[in-house]
């Protein structure tokens, strides 16, 4: 559920109507619904409390990925959420937003050498360990300064996640994890090592999950494991079990919900007694947030439907030219009338299409409209091909908005750039 609702025939984000974002900050732009920030965290806190121990409930890191903005990192840092976090600017926003460096747990295959000192020197709460040679490399570092790095052992269980290929992390073949033939051995030689306090395992199998039957077969082989390392002597106190939750990209689809995924957990997890941590991006953040455009102009293609051509482009929201990704497009003030239509941006690529045949509200040049579902992987992707600049984000709270990124536009872009003397 989220707060973008018309009112009075006109879309709204919470008490604000889009028009007047669109005059105030300009289109393209990103609007983000504080309440519906609110809301998703609460419901999916509120899913997984009873896993818990010790009366706290698990830890809920946000994968940063999913929306770096500051402002958004707040809003979800003050319900208590820690990170994700996959390099070393995303540790820094995580630090900035406020959250505490023991919420803050850090991810991915190629962490350099210069972030993992980093996560050490700010003391976060967990590394999650990729490989044998990362696991090395952050023990020695973290032994020279004379400390043991709390870390997770990020195995691959290769199942399949049924998700777009692009965003399926946990079959054999994807380059995430310790394959899990390997992980007890790798998993007893790291534990040996002075600089790691190895306490548990990780996985994340995948994004945009409609299904739940994956996650508990990488749950099950995850529970196996664990009470192998611990028939070998080893203490497992921790067990990250990623992120991953799809969330509906068409109005009145239908998909796991956090409470049926709580329930889950519950069930796969009975017995293990350990601190659980989950990763949630997408199921957060992105029905909290929009993408408003304007219709620059509409014109009649050689055969098929005519083209509706928005302000936003490709470089703005990669996902449907990246993964065929649908995201619902409604007019801003619709007039009750329906068009079928090709949703392109301006750029110079066939791929800058939003979708092909599409039936929706009707739209003629100057009109308002919104891509959907755009608050998770939206801005964040964005690009400045073509020489477009990078668009504005706004967070709307009740009756008030506040811009929470400035536009970059071409000129700053360019600003960075110089010719050489020598070509002079
Ligand atoms: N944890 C790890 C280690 C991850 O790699 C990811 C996402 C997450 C958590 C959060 O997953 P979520 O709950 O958001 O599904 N750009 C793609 C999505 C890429 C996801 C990458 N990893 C898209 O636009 O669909």
């Amino acid at each position: 559920m989220d707060f973008f609702r018309p009112l009075h025939g006109v879309l709204h984000a919470e008490d604000v109507p889009l028009p007047r974002i669109a005059e105030d900050v300009g289109t393209p732009v990103y609007v983000y619904s504080r309440a519906t920030l609110e809301r998703h965290a609460r419901v999916f806190r509120e899913a997984l409390a009873p896993l818990g121990v010790d009366g706290h409930g698990p830890l809920i890191a946000f994968a940063v990925k999913a929306n770096p903005n500051l402002a958004v990192l707040r809003v979800l840092q003050r319900q208590g959420f820690g990170a994700d976090v996959v390099s070393g600017g995303e540790l820094r926003r995580a630090l900035a937003a406020g959250m505490t460096p023991e919420k803050i747990v850090f991810s991915g295959v190629g962490k350099t050498r210069a972030e993992l000192e980093l996560g050490l020197d700010e003391g976060i709460g967990q590394f999650n360990i990729e490989s044998r040679e990362e696991g090395r490399e952050l023990a020695s570092l973290a032994a020279a300064r004379g400390i043991a790095a709390p870390a997770c052992l990020r195995v691959n269980p290769d199942v399949d996640a049924k998700t777009h290929a692009k965003i399926s992390t946990g079959k054999a073949e994807n380059k995430f994890g310790v394959p899990l033939i390997r992980a007890r051995e790798v998993f007893a030689e790291l534990a040996a090592l002075e600089g790691l306090n190895l306490r548990g395992v990780a996985i994340h199998i995948g994004s945009q999950l409609a299904d739940l039957e994956p996650l508990e077969a990488a749950f099950a082989k995850v529970g196996r494991l664990v009470a192998d390392l611990r028939a070998a002597g080893h203490a497992v106190t921790h067990v990250d079990l990623g992120g991953g939750l799809g969330v509906p990209y068409k109005a009145g689809e239908v998909l796991p919900s956090p409470a049926e995924y709580g329930a889950m957990v519950a069930r796969a997890t009975a017995g293990w007694n350990v601190h659980l941590t989950f990763e949630p991006g997408r199921v957060i953040a992105g029905n909290a947030g929009v993408l408003l455009t304007r219709v620059v102009r509409v014109k009649l293609g050689g055969n098929g439907p005519p083209f509706v051509i928005v302000d936003a482009a490709m470089n703005d929201l990669a996902r449907p030219a990246l993964y065929g990704a649908w995201h619902d497009f409604d007019a801003v003030a619709p007039s009750g009338e329906r068009m079928t239509a090709n949703i392109v941006g301006p750029i110079c690529e066939t791929g800058d299409t939003f979708a092909t045949d599409r039936e929706c509200d009707a739209l003629v040049a100057g009109d308002l409209a919104v891509f959907r579902t755009a608050g998770a992987y939206g801005a964040t992707m964005a690009s400045s091909y073509n020489s477009r600049g990078f668009v504005a984000e706004v967070l709307v709270d009740g009756d008030k908005f506040a811009v929470v990124a400035d536009r970059i536009d071409a000129a700053a872009i360019m600003d960075a750039e110089r010719v050489p003397e020598w070509l002079d």
